[in-house]
């Protein structure tokens, strides 16, 4: 009975990964679903990306959260209040680890909820911070954000803070965002926080090399995407006859991620045969870049205030800490 409900689940979410790359793959221009990335492998060469001294991202955000932790704490409990810290795309956890782990060392009392698409990533989440931080209280949960949003209850007296770092944000289109931070903003409580991080709009070499790096990591994560397909939905993609392709638009601040198809070919997925020309792109993957003006208004077109905004010592990056009013 038991394995008859899990199979249907399989299928389910089989059926629904097909059906998003199908209806993508026949959109003019083509388009895969980035929230793919993430299978094991996916995983595994996102942290590498995240090592990458071209993906200034990560340590810039590191930086922040051990340079201004003590700052961060006095907003997010000025009176040593207790709090749900709810994180979108926990991931490894490597940046926020630096918080938990001060938040703790002030005895301040807090319930973490890593949230992420990836149960892999959770696993190995909860498996580190048990042993790294035991006294932890730790609650993950998976899922899509959206999905996971609707589930969260918010029937809670303690005050949530929520966390959405990384830059996450400029994976969304601005109405997706928009839609997000108001969601978010609907189901906590007035005076509660949101901690968002920012890529800030820059030298667009430095935005370019962060999604081409010399040694062909970000190329091989794009085209996981590939292998991850033919995999999993029966396709016959040959992945080196694609290549990865990024590019920076300064007046949007949109990078955009591609896999350009090298020559005329045809995919078969599943009982479907998709046609590419030569040249031809598919989409793959949008991570926007904002200026500090466009974070301020996207804050108060979602029903916040930003109280601080902390950067990085290159101003490459900022963490702004948003309360809801
Ligand atoms: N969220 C990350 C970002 O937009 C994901 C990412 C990093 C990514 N490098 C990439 C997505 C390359 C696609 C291709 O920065």
């Amino acid at each position: 009975m038991i394995e008859t409900l899990e199979n249907t689940t399989i299928t389910s979410k089989k059926a629904v990964f097909l059906k998003e790359v199908l209806t993508g793959l026949n959109s003019v221009p083509k388009t895969l679903p980035s929230k793919y990335f993430y299978d094991k492998i996916g995983d595994a060469l996102f942290q590498q990306i995240m090592e990458l001294d071209e993906y200034y991202l990560t340590q810039a955000e590191f930086e922040i959260f051990d340079q201004q932790k003590k700052q961060i704490l006095q907003e997010f409990s000025p009176n040593g209040e207790s709090f749900n810290l709810v994180e979108f795309g926990a991931g490894d956890g490597y940046k926020t680890k630096v918080l938990l782990k001060y938040f703790l060392s002030q005895k301040v009392d807090f319930e973490y909820i890593p949230i992420d698409i990836s149960q892999n990533a959770l696993d190995g989440l909860k498996k580190t911070l048990n042993q790294e931080i035991p006294d932890l209280n730790i609650t993950p949960m998976q899922g899509d954000y959206f999905q996971v949003l609707d589930r969260l209850s918010h029937a809670t007296s303690k005050k949530n803070i929520i966390l959405f770092l990384g830059s996450n944000i400029g994976n969304f289109s601005p109405t997706e965002s928009t839609k997000f931070l108001s969601q978010i903003r609907a189901d906590i409580n007035m005076g509660d926080h949101l901690m968002i991080g920012i890529d800030l709009k820059k030298d667009p070499a430095k935005i370019l090399a962060a999604y081409n790096d010399q040694d062909g990591i970000t190329a091989e994560f794009n085209l996981n995407l590939l292998h991850r397909i033919n995999k999993e939905l029966d396709a016959n993609f040959n992945p080196e006859q694609f290549k990865h392709y990024p590019f920076y638009n300064p007046i949007t601040g949109e990078c955009k991620s591609s896999l350009i198809s090298l020559q005329d070919q045809e995919v078969k997925i599943g009982n479907s045969t998709i046609h590419l020309s030569q040249w031809e792109p598919i989409h793959t993957e949008v991570s926007r870049k904002f200026s500090l003006k466009e974070i301020h208004d996207l804050a108060a077109r979602c029903g916040f205030c930003i109280t601080s905004d902390l950067s990085d010592r290159h101003g490459y990056f900022v963490d702004s800490i948003w309360k809801a009013v």
